[in-house]
Order: structure tokens, then C-alpha cells, then sequence
């Protein structure tokens, strides 16, 4: 019989990439999604691309009853991937309430519900943001948490610590976090992607939807920070890249060979790209010409922040694989599918 996960906000944009790669590899997956970020028409997406539908339970995992009663139904789960978060940071500023309700309320309601159900194995979407400005780069999983720039870093931190606490009480519970770098990219087939509502707050999306004529031009926050060209770098991960980090830490939780009962690793490639880099990167590998202009740096941004991957290949064996250029690529195809463009 198929290994059951459980993947909360498995409609979302790295859920759906994760649940894809979770199924090529023979899981059966359960979605809980709410839909307040996401289209339940995704769920057709990962069957065109997998040939089958996973199980979906549409409700708010706020709702203790329910999550309780959906316990109840699949009462076989092998392992839980917790993605289901508000992520905007700019608006967890404004609403810092809503933030710490839904981001922490969902994982304490789960841990409680993993707990009494038996269910032993987590795996955390945490986020480089935890990391802040790290003092040396690249940033390694044991550089210390900086005071969070927003709600929404503060509840990645905050989230981790309650994880390592119920770890502590509980020694037959296992977890990884994984520390998300910046997921750009689609599905190879454009099948699905990366869906934001409104003006996207991300530097790919922006970019694609400035290539396809719905925003007028990109602006490059900042062009003096102390890097080589002054715009800002991150570390772009390929999402279908990152969803296989999930299914490699599933198994090593499913096989027993987790190291410890709570372990955290970077996603990333390891390798930094400033901003004008990914412009220039998404011009080549499209052949679009995009209008962008330098702008003022956007309040809350840190310099540059890249992954020291050495612990994820090494340890979890796991690597980045997809470049950059295929990655952008994958972004603009999508965007091109989506909006209906030939
Ligand atoms: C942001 C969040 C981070 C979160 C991640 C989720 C902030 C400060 N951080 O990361 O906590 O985990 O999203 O995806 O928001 N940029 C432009 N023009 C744009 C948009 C972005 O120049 O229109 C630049 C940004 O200034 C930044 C880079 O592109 O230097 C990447 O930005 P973005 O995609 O928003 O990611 P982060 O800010 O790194």
C-alpha cells in the first residue's frame, strides 16, 4: 500500500509543485486547503501532469473540529508537510493579528492533532527570512535567528521554536524545517505555477507579468547596496527543485534515518544573484525585452542572503539541479500559458 501525506496548502504555489513530485514517486497525498490563497482548479493541473487526483478536503485548519474529524477519516497518515501560511510580508505589517493567528494557530492546531492521531512524522515550510541579515554569508543553519523584520519572519521563528518544544516533550515525534531560500519557476509542462492575487509583492512574478504587458515596468529596489552591480542578491531555488527537498526529507523520516528527532535544513542553491542579474538572465532566456527602471530600496529589504547547501547535499542528499535560465524560462512559460499568449 502507498505511503498517505498529508500536505496542507497543497493547492498553493509550492504545495501543488510538491504534491506533483510527492505523487511521481508512488505517496498518495491528501490536500487541506481553504483556498483563501489559491484555485481549486489546480488540482487539475497535478492531475494532467501525475494521471491521478489526490484526495482534497477543502477547510480552514483554525477549525480544531474539523481538522479533529478529518483525523478521524484518514486515520493512516504517514507524514504531514505543514505549507498552509500567510506569506505576504508587506501585509503582515499591516495586520500583524492576522498573521499570528493564522500562522501559529494552524501549526498548533496540526501539532495537536499529529500528536493524539500518532502521526509521527512534520516537515516545516520555514524561510531564510529567519536568518534576517546573517554576519556571514554563505548563511549556514546554525547562524542565529536576527530580530525579525515583520509578523510574518517573526511567525517562521517563533513556529520553529514551538516545533523544537513539542520535540522536546514528545521523543517518538520526528521533524525537519526546511529553510526556503526564494522559489521562483513552474512546472516544466506550465501547468502550474506561481498564482498571486493582485500585484505581485515577488521580484519573478513582477517580472512576468511586466513581460506580458500587465504591469507597466519592473522597478529594482535599490541600486547602492555594497554588491557588485548594487542591486540586491538572493538566492533563487527552482520550485520543482525545492518540492523534491520535501519528498527526499519524507523519505528520510519514513526510512528512520534522521539523525536527530528535529532537523533543519537550507534550501537554496548556494549561489547568489542580484537583481539586475535576473533581469538580465530573464531577457536571455526568453528573448523579452523588459522595461525596469532603478528605484528607491524597498523599506524591510536586507543587502544579500545565500545558502551554505553543504548540510542539504551532504546530509539529506539532496542539490539544486535546474538552472537559472531554465528556471526563468519555466516562470515566462507559465505566465505565457496563463494569460493565453502564443
Ligand atoms: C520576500 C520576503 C521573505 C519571504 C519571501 C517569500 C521581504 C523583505 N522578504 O523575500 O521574507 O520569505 O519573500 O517569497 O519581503 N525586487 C525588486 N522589484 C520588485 C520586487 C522585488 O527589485 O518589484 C527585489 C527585492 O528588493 C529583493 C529581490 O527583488 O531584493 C527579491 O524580492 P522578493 O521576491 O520580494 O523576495 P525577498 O524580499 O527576498
Amino acid at each position: 500500500m502507498n505511503k498517505l501525506i498529508l500536505v496542507t496548502g497543497g493547492t498553493g504555489y509550492i504545495g501543488s509543485h510538491t504534491t506533483v513530485e510527492l505523487m511521481n514517486e508512488g505517496f498518495d497525498v491528501v490536500i487541506i486547503d481553504n483556498l483563501s490563497n489559491s484555485e481549486k482548479s489546480v488540482l487539475d493541473g497535478i492531475v494532467e501532469i501525475t494521471g491521478r487526483r489526490p484526495y482534497f478536503e477543502e477547510f480552514d485548519i483554525c477549525d480544531k473540529e474539523k481538522l479533529d474529524n478529518f483525523f478521524k477519516i484518514y486515520k493512516k497518515i504517514d507524514a504531514v508537510i505543514h505549507f498552509a501560511a500567510y506569506k505576504a510580508v508587506g501585509e503582515s505589517i499591516e495586520k500583524p493579528l492576522k498573521y499570528y493567528q493564522n500562522n501559529l494557530i494552524t501549526l498548533m492546531n496540526l501539532l495537536n492533532g499529529i500528536k493524539e492521531h500518532k502521526v509521527s512524522n512534520f516537515v516545516f515550510s520555514s524561510s531564510a527570512t529567519v536568518y534576517g541579515q546573517p554576519d556571514k554569508l554563505p548563511v549556514t543553519e546554525s547562524a542565529p535567528f536576527k530580530t525579525a523584520d515583520s509578523p510574518y519572519g517573526n511567525t517562521k521563528q517563533i513556529a520553529e521554536e514551538i516545533i523544537r518544544d513539542t520535540i522536546n516533550a514528545n521523543r517518538d515525534f520526528r521533524a525537519i524545517s526546511l529553510r526556503y531560500f526564494n522559489p521562483i519557476g513552474a512546472h516544466s509542462s506550465a501547468l502550474i505555477g506561481e498564482l498571486p492575487r493582485g500585484v505581485p509583492n515577488n521580484l519573478v512574478p513582477f517580472i512576468t507579468q511586466t513581460a506580458a504587458g500587465i504591469r507597466d515596468e519592473l522597478k529594482v529596489f535599490g541600486d547602492d547596496y555594497n554588491t557588485p552591480d548594487g542591486s540586491a542578491v538572493r538566492d533563487y531555488i527552482n520550485v520543482v527543485d525545492l518540492a523534491k527537498a520535501h519528498v527526499v526529507s519524507i523519505k528520510r523520516m519514513i526510512d528512520n534515518k534522521s539523525k536527530s528527532n528535529l532537523e533543519v535544513f537550507n534550501v537554496g542553491t548556494g549561489k547568489g544573484s542580484s537583481v539586475l542579474e535576473i533581469v538580465n538572465a530573464f531577457e536571455k532566456a526568453t528573448g523579452e525585452k523588459l522595461n525596469y527602471k532603478m528605484s528607491e530600496r524597498r523599506v524591510g529589504d536586507i543587502e544579500s542572503v545565500y545558502a551554505e547547501t553543504r548540510y542539504a547535499n551532504e546530509e539529506l542528499g539532496w542539490k539544486a539541479e535546474i538552472g537559472l535560465d531554465e528556471t526563468l524560462l519555466s516562470a515566462w512559460n507559465w505566465e505565457k500559458n496563463i494569460r493565453n499568449i502564443k
